[in-house]
């Protein structure tokens, strides 16, 4: 894997010179089009693509998501992809250098599935702990999210692949999100919301995407804050992308600064497009700066080369990008509670472990949504703990409690083809004579497109069909996710049909949560069954087809009290608890910040069974912790991407030190945060908190969080030493600050070093404090080291409404260093003159 040296300006968020300029772009292309071709031009071709222009030898411009792997153009397991780190995780690494090197792995996938532009960076923040997409977002801090979301679109550009920052701007919920309005005034719009945004344009990325919801009345498909600042007072040059099926007429969107609507054919664009153009109601110059802009990332991607020819290359599966993987996903694994250092665990002493919990055989490793993508073979904590451990040591597993919402698809372990020749199901289209057009065989259950190029436009009906076998007896909940006419047989007696209308019409829905219906069925241990499940296909249904079977709800007691006496009986209990892409999910927020189900009973029971508990929290947000008092230590590893187990086994066993950093505050109990509620009221979000979201709330309050923002604890004891005045302002505004500090733990460590500013007597509101800056300090047992971190001018800097710019205040700041923005023992004065 090349590694990615950073651009300087990666660090900065002063003003730097937006864009390189490429020799490449010419701007005159558009002339030698008809109006037509140029409103073609900027409208999706399909669900991925744009439309190209054959006459100027254009492609399609081909997109995926984004932003924890490249998905490709196709919904499907049988599509995979690398999968890293979800962005919490990401951003919780407070390492710019590692996430770019992650861009560079995406842009190597992107490029091995011909995708252009990867839609990613997701840079909103995470304003409510509710948040559904927050695993998607990389933190409720600004400075954090710029930094971070600036070295993925570096990353990921360096290679000549486009990044998107999305959602532009304020979809920081997901409760009404194609419609809601969220009131946002405007300082805290430059300074909170659009500050990320601005980095990454900064950083010179090649695409936006507007958001679905509407900012102060008006939906971002068609603000003007898409032209200011985005493409004015940036200079973005790149292309506004419709978030998708956000188009929904020519007129508005087609004269406000949006650029490519997606996805097409759109009889709201394209030729609409062109008639509001002739008839003068969108101005023939906005046209012609959308299809330069498109142009421009056109050329900037290498849409105008030919696609590659032959077949794709596998997904890459070699140690260095494994190792890759492995080592983001250690360096965001945030240790949170480690009083009497139970971890790392002493292996030689170590004679059977106990792995509980329902997220510790099955690999929970990303959030539900477009994010999500088919990882080839994702590591579980058991895989990963059973291969690192040493094969004398006894390891013993029981998931204890069950947290799924939805039906659990067939596992090809318990069903063979109707004809018993393989295991899996047996899936065929049929078109509406009931002749066959096509027919595969599956592995699993869950069908969502067919393997190959096959025309499903004559499919009428797909069947999915199998023998299954019972594991064990008693009443089994066999279930069918689909929509429209649904039926489900067994021995060819019908156990459910009913239509099935769809629930929402968001984009998302149809593959991400689609209805679904259970039936019971009483099955003995052994016992084999034929099923057969069966969808109608209606145009704007989908083709998800998914046969599901769930474990009879009386094993549970026994499954909750086998977990309590393994965990009694080993040296050492580790629970992996946490939420699944069901819980966390694009299209919905959080009810709720509980771990699903009964996790917080078996968390509770296992610490009164055996002191030497280790807790890992597998989500992609926080979540409450009742018992962290109880248990002998808590990490979070997150979301943590395809080579999870491997990493979280390196972790438990001190091969590698936990370096993440929370990028987000975890509260103990949902009635302290700050912000909370998503549902708008009447349609309306008020962003009532302004400027103080997450830590800068926590700290108007008299209540402390579970963990602020910035803890982590990894192997080290850091004893902060001194901090040195700031330097004289450099020509771009920065200043230099120096912290030296001493780790005195027994161990080497990295400790992430974090600079906050205050304004004691000032005029305006202010945050009681905010995140200045950041960077790592690394030294091994009783070393003492001096760390340089920069100050940006902006951190000094607030958005004057009147004067309608950047301006410091005169007079004397307070920075403070520390571990976490709770804990800042160094303080110095910063005065600066008028
Ligand atoms: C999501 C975007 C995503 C797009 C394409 C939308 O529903 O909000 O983040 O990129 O779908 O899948």
């Amino acid at each position: 894997m090349t590694q990615l040296s950073m651009p300087p300006q990666l660090t900065s968020s002063a003003p730097q010179s937006a864009h390189r300029t490429d020799h490449r772009v010419l701007d005159t292309d558009h002339r030698a089009l008809d109006l037509e071709q140029k409103a073609r031009l900027v409208s999706g071709g399909d669900t991925f693509r744009s439309s190209g222009e054959p006459a100027i030898g254009m492609h399609p411009v081909v997109c995926s998501d984004g932003p924890v792997g490249v998905r490709g153009e196709r919904w499907d397991e049988a599509d995979t992809a690398l999968l890293l780190p979800c962005a919490t995780a990401l951003a919780a690494s407070w390492d710019e250098e590692l996430v770019a090197r992650m861009g560079g792995l995406l842009a190597a996938e992107a490029r091995r599935k011909g995708v252009h532009v990867v839609l990613a960076p997701t840079l909103n923040l995470h304003r409510s702990p509710l948040g559904g997409r927050n695993f998607e977002c990389f933190s409720e801090d600004p400075l954090l999210t710029a930094r971070i979301g600036a070295a993925y679109v570096a990353g990921v550009q360096a290679r000549g692949v486009a990044a998107t920052a999305k959602h532009y701007v304020a979809n920081d919920s997901e409760t009404e999100r194609l419609t809601v309005d969220a009131r946002v005034d405007e300082r805290t719009l430059r300074e909170v919301y659009l500050a990320p945004f601005e980095a990454a344009v900064r950083a010179g990325v090649w695409a936006v995407m507007s958001a679905y919801n509407r900012v102060n009345g008006t939906s971002m498909v068609e603000h003007p804050l898409l032209a200011e600042p985005l493409k004015g007072e940036w200079g973005f040059d790149g292309l506004v992308v419709s978030d998708w099926g956000s188009v929904h007429e020519a007129d508005g969107p087609g004269a406000a600064a949006c650029d490519l609507a997606m996805p097409g054919p759109n009889p709201a664009w394209g030729a609409a497009l062109a008639a509001a153009v002739r008839a003068g109601r969108v101005p023939a110059d906005a046209l012609d700066d959308k299809v330069e802009r498109m142009l421009r990332l056109a050329r900037r991607v290498g849409a105008f080369d030919p696609p590659a020819a032959g077949g794709r290359a596998p997904v890459p599966t070699d140690p260095a990008t494994r190792g890759a993987l492995r080592a983001a996903a250690v360096a965001g694994t945030v240790l949170l509670h480690n009083p009497q250092r139970l971890l790392p665990l002493e292996e030689s002493a170590l004679r059977r472990v106990a792995l509980i919990g329902p997220n510790a055989a099955t690999a929970r490793v990303q959030g539900g949504g477009s994010a999500s993508v088919f990882p080839a073979a994702p590591v579980s904590p058991l895989a990963g703990l059973r291969a690192a451990l040493d094969p004398a040591v006894e390891l013993v597993h029981a998931p204890g409690v069950r947290t799924n919402l939805r039906p659990t698809p067939l596992a090809a372990a318990d069903c063979v083809l109707p004809d018993g020749s393989a295991p899996g199901v047996l899936v065929r289209y049929l078109a509406a004579d009931g002749s066959l057009v096509h027919a595969e065989a599956r592995a699993t259950g869950r069908v969502l497109e067919p393997t190959g190029e096959v025309d499903l436009a004559p499919v009428r009906t797909i069947e999915v069909a199998t023998r299954f076998t019972a594991p064990s007896a008693g009443r089994w909940r066999l279930g069918v996710v689909g929509l429209g006419a649904l039926r489900l047989e067994a021995d060819g007696e019908v156990l459910l049909e009913e239509y099935v209308a769809p629930l929402s019409d968001d984009p998302t829905y149809l593959h991400v949560s689609p209805s679904f219906r259970q039936v019971e069925l009483e099955l003995a241990e052994g016992q084999q069954v034929a099923l057969l499940a069966r969808r109608a296909v209606e145009e704007p249904h989908g083709r998800v087809l998914v046969l599901a079977a769930d474990r009879p709800e009386a094993e549970l007691e026994r499954e909750f009290a086998h977990a309590v006496e393994l965990a009694a009986a080993a040296d050492v209990a580790v629970v992996v608890v946490g939420t699944t892409d069901e819980h966390e999910s694009e299209g919905f927020d959080r009810a709720g910040l509980r771990l699903p189900g009964r996790q917080d009973e078996l968390v509770a029971a296992v610490a009164a069974a055996n002191p030497r508990t280790v807790v890992v929290v597998n989500t992609g947000s926080p979540v409450l912790l009742p018992w962290r008092e109880r248990v002998g230590a808590v990490l979070t590893c997150w979301f943590p991407g395809q080579e999870g187990g491997d990493a979280l086994a390196e972790v438990l066993l001190g091969r590698a030190e936990p370096g993440g950093r929370l990028p987000t505050t975890w509260p103990d109990a949902e009635a302290d945060c700050p912000v909370y509620g998503t549902a708008p009221t009447d349609g309306r979000l008020e962003y009532a908190e302004g400027l103080h979201l997450g830590h800068r709330g926590w700290l108007r309050t008299d209540r402390s969080p579970a963990y602020w923002f910035g803890h982590g604890l990894g192997w080290g004891e850091w004893r902060y030493l001194a901090l040195g005045a700031p330097s004289a302002p450099a020509a771009d505004g920065s200043r230099t600050v120096r912290v030296v500090l001493r780790n005195e733990g027994p161990r080497r460590s990295r400790e992430t070093v974090q600079l906050y500013l205050s304004r004691p007597g000032s005029e305006l509101e202010r945050p009681v404090r905010w995140l200045a800056g950041f960077g790592a300090a690394e030294a091994g047992p009783g070393e003492q080291v001096e760390v340089e971190l920069r100050l940006p001018a902006r951190a000094l800097e607030h958005w004057s409404v009147a004067e309608r710019g950047w301006r410091i205040e005169p007079g004397t700041f307070v920075l403070q260093a520390g571990p976490h923005c709770g804990e800042l023992p160094l303080a110095a004065a910063l005065t600066v003159g008028a």
